[in-house]
C-alpha cells in the first residue's frame, strides 16, 4: 500500500500522444464509484473523454500549479490525453453538499490510485473557470466540480519532507524534477492532554 500510494502523485506533463482508452477509463470509473458515500447517496457522475478535440476544447479553462508561478501549465505535447468531468447529481443528494465533496475525494483517490497501477498518472483540477460547463448541454440538476487530467507521465515527481513547518509548497528543480514537501509522521500526530 505504501508502495502505491506513494508512487500515486500530482502529474501535470504528459506524452500527449499516448492515448488512453475508453476501457481504461470505464475500468477507473469503476474504481471511483465504489468508494464510501456519506448516507450513500452516491451522488457523482463521471463524463469521461478521450478524443483530442474534446481535449483541446476542454484544456483552457483549467488552471495548472498556483505555486509554480513562472510555468502557466503544459505545453502542446505535453497536455493529458483525457479527463473525466466529475458532476454532482443534485437529484442524488441525500445530505449537504459538502458531504458529498468528502465522497468526492475519496472516488478520486480511488481513481488515481487505480489509475496509477495502469501507469497512468494523473490531476485533479479545482481550479478550473466554471465557464467549461457552457461547452456541454447540461441540465440544471448537474454541476462540474472536479476535471481530473489523465495521461501517461512524462515527468518526475517526487515526495520530500517539509523543510519547515509553514512552507508547503511544491518546486521544481533545473532538471524540471517536481518535488512536492509532505509533513512528517511526527508532525501530523497529536496527543491532546485530558481535561482534569
Ligand atoms: C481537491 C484538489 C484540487 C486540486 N486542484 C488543482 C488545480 O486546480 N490545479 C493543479 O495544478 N493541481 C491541483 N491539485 C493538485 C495538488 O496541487 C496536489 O495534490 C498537491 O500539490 C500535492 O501533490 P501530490 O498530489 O503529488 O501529493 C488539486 C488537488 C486536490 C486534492
Amino acid at each position: 500500500m505504501l508502495e502505491i500510494i506513494a508512487k500515486t502523485r500530482t502529474f501535470r506533463r504528459f506524452n500527449q500522444k499516448e492515448p488512453i482508452s475508453m476501457t481504461s477509463l470505464h475500468e477507473l470509473i469503476d474504481l471511483a464509484r465504489l468508494g464510501g458515500s456519506a448516507r450513500n447517496g452516491q451522488p457523482w457522475q463521471y463524463m469521461v473523454v478521450n478524443t483530442p478535440e474534446l481535449c483541446s476544447k476542454i484544456f483552457p479553462y483549467l488552471g495548472w500549479a498556483g505555486y509554480l508561478t513562472d510555468w502557466k501549465g503544459p505545453v502542446e505535447g505535453e497536455r493529458p490525453s483525457a479527463y473525466v468531468l466529475c458532476l454532482l447529481n443534485k437529484n442524488r443528494l441525500k445530505g449537504p453538499e459538502s458531504e458529498a465533496q468528502f465522497d468526492l475525494g475519496v472516488a478520486t483517490q480511488n481513481l488515481l490510485l487505480g489509475a496509477m497501477d495502469k501507469r497512468i498518472g494523473g490531476c485533479r483540477i479545482g481550479a478550473f473557470n466554471p465557464q467549461l460547463a457552457s461547452l456541454f448541454d447540461m441540465p440544471e440538476y448537474l454541476t462540474i466540480s472536479l476535471v481530473v487530467a489523465l495521461g501517461k507521465p512524462r515527468e518526475t515527481v517526487i515526495i520530500e519532507e517539509c523543510k519547515s513547518e509553514d512552507d508547503v509548497r511544491y518546486w521544481r528543480d533545473e532538471q524540471g524534477v517536481h518535488h512536492v514537501p509532505k509533513r512528517s509522521l511526527k508532525s501530523c500526530l497529536l496527543d491532546l492532554g485530558l481535561r482534569e
